[in-house]
């Protein structure tokens, strides 16, 4: 059996996270530049028929029977065996590297559910649509966070830009005009599951001014989604900017967010936002092509953790390899 490597993407939010919670719209873009691997192959393990996974980035080295059921990884690799029907596996190793900090509202662990999915299958002969590991990343996905909206899972398996709806079906969408994104990590962290819960505790008590808040969202989504269509980038810029005011307000930013949205569009960003979980994590800049290295620049020097930029092609499915990694 030949060795197999697979990877799968980051994703980012563009608008709409959290409201995509409760049924809103949201629009999510694959970051393909920032990756992860996981390789699967042939091994001679001490007990035939068991599997090693290894994690470069975890520094992690564990015999799949030795680990405890609450493990995502263990559970993700159940899940697919399952649904494969398949009841034992030749021995092999599998090993995960990736490029995407964890908890930072980059889709790390989506990321981690559609590799691992990719690859085993594949190193076990079946091959599996985007439909198919989607679904079952999403399944997996669920032991981690509990309550999701599936956008993750989903921009990362199909790997293109989408206007996602829970209950509906995904639209792919071909921006009109190439698109330049300037992202910063915040360097802080607060795990989605919980900015999620505080979110829902606060709609249970404020449900009249904060589900307003939710379709002001949407409309701003519709607004996001006719912008890229037609090409018009101040109108897009200004969507995620609005956008990102109701997350203030939610209470989804943060010190260091608000510092680097401000810093974002003093250095001429279109818009500026916080994107995935928030309390944190990312943020993502709308620029032109002339000013994103100055910009870029203008985040690490805000204090941003790191800083990439990265191109969204016009009328094309999927992102050039043209990321530039800047290390402050
Ligand atoms: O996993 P993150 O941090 O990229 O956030 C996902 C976006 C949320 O809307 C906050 C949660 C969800 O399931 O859609």
């Amino acid at each position: 059996m030949p060795a197999i490597t697979a990877s799968a993407s980051a994703k980012l939010i563009l608008l709409g996270e959290h409201a995509v919670v409760y049924g809103h719209p949201a629009i999510a873009i694959p970051f393909s530049d920032m990756r992860l691997h996981v390789t699967v192959e042939p091994a001679i393990l001490a007990k035939p028929g068991s599997l090693r996974v290894i994690s470069t980035d975890m520094q992690s080295d564990q015999l799949f029977y030795e680990m405890s059921d609450d493990q995502p990884i263990k559970q993700m690799i159940i899940l697919l065996l399952e649904y494969l029907g398949i009841k034992s596996i030749p021995s092999c190793t599998l090993r995960i590297s990736s490029q995407i900090p964890l908890g930072a509202g980059f889709g790390s662990s989506a990321a981690l559910a559609v590799g691992i999915m990719r690859a085993l299958s594949a190193f076990l002969g079946h091959s599996l649509a985007e439909k198919e590991l989607d679904q079952l990343a999403y399944q997996s996905e669920q032991f981690i966070h509990g309550r999701l909206s599936g956008i993750d899972t989903t921009v990362i398996a199909w790997e293109q830009a989408i206007y996602y709806q829970r209950g509906h079906a995904v639209e792919v969408l071909k921006p009109l005009n190439t698109l330049h994104f300037v992202i910063a990590d915040s360097g802080e962290r607060t795990p989605t599951v919980q900015s999620v819960a505080y979110l829902a505790m606060r709609l249970e008590r404020e449900e009249t001014i904060i589900k307003p808040r939710f379709h002001e969202i949407e409309k701003q989504v519709i607004t996001a989604k006719h912008a890229l269509h037609i090409g018009d980038q101040q109108m897009l810029g200004e969507a995620m900017n609005q956008n990102q005011n109701i997350l203030v307000d939610l209470g989804l930013s943060s010190p260091m967010l608000g510092k680097l949205v401000s810093a974002a569009r003093e250095a001429g960003a279109l818009g500026a936002k916080l994107s995935g979980g928030g309390q944190g994590g990312a943020l993502i800049a709308l620029t032109k092509t002339e000013t994103q290295a100055e910009l870029a620049e203008a985040l690490i020097s805000a204090g941003a953790a790191n800083v990439w930029t990265t191109d969204l092609p016009g009328n094309q499915l999927s992102f050039p390899s043209s990321l530039r990694r800047t290390i402050p």
